[in-house]
C-alpha cells in the first residue's frame, strides 16, 4: 500500500500525520520525505540531527544518474532506521537537501515508484510526505501508484480556502489514476467540525486528528514525549488511522471498497 499525505499549504501537520502514520503502522513500513520544499523536518526533528550518511533522495538520484556498484542493494539502503525498539520494522527515506533538488529529480519519479513497487512486493508498505503542493503538483508518477491521496488541512477559513483552490488540480491528478483522494482534518472544530468541511469539499473524510500540541511537537519537533504518549489523544487517532489504513488489503478487486474510509 502506498499512501500520499499533502497538503495546500500553511502547515497543517502534513509531516506529523505522515511520521505519527509510520511509527504506529501495523505492518513494516517506509515513511519517504518527498516534500519539494527541502526542510529535513523529521531528520532534524524526530530524529534529533541523525547524521544523513549518504541516503535520502539526493544519494539516490545520484545513483540513478550514474549507478554505483556498491549501491544495488535497493532502496532500503538509502534509509534510516525510525524505530530501532519497534516490533515491525520502520525505515525513513530522507528528503531533499536543496531547494532545487526537487527540479532535478523531476525525471526519477517513475523509478523511484518503481523501487516503491518492490518494497510492496515485498511487504513493505509506503507512507509519502508530500509536502505542500507547488506549481508542478505532485508526481504523477507516485499518484498512480497509490492508494490515496490524503490532503490534511487544519479547520480554519484561511486553510480551507487555500484547499478550495487547490482541489481542481487534486482532483485532476487521482482522477487519471485509480488513487482516492481522501481529507484529513488536523484540529477539527477549530472553528469548523471535520465532518461539515469533508461535506462541503465534497470528500471523504479519513481522519479527524484532535488538536494535541504537546503530541504533535514530539513529531514535528522532536520534543520529549510527555508521560504517557500513546494514551494522548493525537497518538491514539494517528494509531487507530495506521490500524484502519493498514488493515487493508490493497488488490484491484477491494479498491472498490474505498468507501471505507469516509
Ligand atoms: N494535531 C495537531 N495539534 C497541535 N499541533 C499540531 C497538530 N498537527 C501539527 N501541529 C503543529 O503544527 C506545526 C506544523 O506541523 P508539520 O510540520 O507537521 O506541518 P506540515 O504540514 O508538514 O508543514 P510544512 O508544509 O511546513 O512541511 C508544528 O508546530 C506541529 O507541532
Ligand atoms: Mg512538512
Amino acid at each position: 500500500m502506498l499512501i500520499i499525505c499533502a497538503s495546500a499549504g500553511g502547515s497543517p501537520g502534513v509531516t506529523s500525520t505522515a511520521l505519527g502514520l509510520a511509527l504506529t503502522w501495523p505492518r513494516e513500513v517506509l515513511l519517504a520525505d518527498c516534500d519539494p520544499h527541502p526542510s529535513q523536518a523529521v531528520l532534524a526533528g524526530y530524529l534529533r540531527g541523525m547524521p544523513v550518511g549518504g541516503r535520502g533522495l539526493g544519494a539516490l538520484a545520484e545513483t540513478y544518474r550514474a549507478p554505483r556498484p556498491e549501491s544495488s542493494g535497493g532502496l532500503l539502503d538509502f534509509t534510516l532506521p525510525l524505530d530501532e525498539h519497534a516490533a515491525h520494522r520502520r525505515r525513513f527515506l530522507p528528503g531533499f537537501a536543496h531547494p532545487r533538488s526537487a527540479l532535478l529529480f523531476s525525471g526519477y519519479w517513475g523509478r523511484l515508484a518503481d523501487q516503491f513497487d518492490d518494497l510492496q512486493t515485498g511487504g513493505v508498505d509506503v507512507i509519502v510526505d508530500a509536502g505542500r503542493l507547488d506549481a508542478d503538483g505532485l508526481p504523477a508518477a507516485l499518484v498512480e501508484r497509490a492508494w490515496t491521496v490524503a490532503v490534511v488541512t487544519r479547520s480554519n477559513l484561511p486553510a480551507l480556502a487555500a484547499l478550495r483552490l487547490a482541489l481542481p488540480e487534486l482532483t485532476d491528478a487521482t482522477q487519471l489514476s485509480s488513487a482516492s483522494l481522501s481529507l484529513v482534518v488536523s484540529g477539527g472544530g477549530r472553528p469548523y467540525s471535520a465532518s461539515d468541511i469533508a461535506r462541503q469539499l465534497e470528500l471523504p473524510l479519513l481522519a479527524d486528528l484532535p488538536w494535541d500540541c504537546a503530541t504533535a511537537d514530539v513529531l514535528s519537533d522532536g520534543a520529549l514525549p510527555p508521560r504517557k504518549l500513546t494514551g494522548r489523544p493525537l497518538w491514539r487517532a494517528l494509531h487507530s488511522l495506521a490500524l484502519k489504513l493498514g488493515g487493508q488489503t490493497v488488490q484491484s478487486d477491494v479498491r472498490s471498497t474505498r468507501g471505507v474510509v469516509s
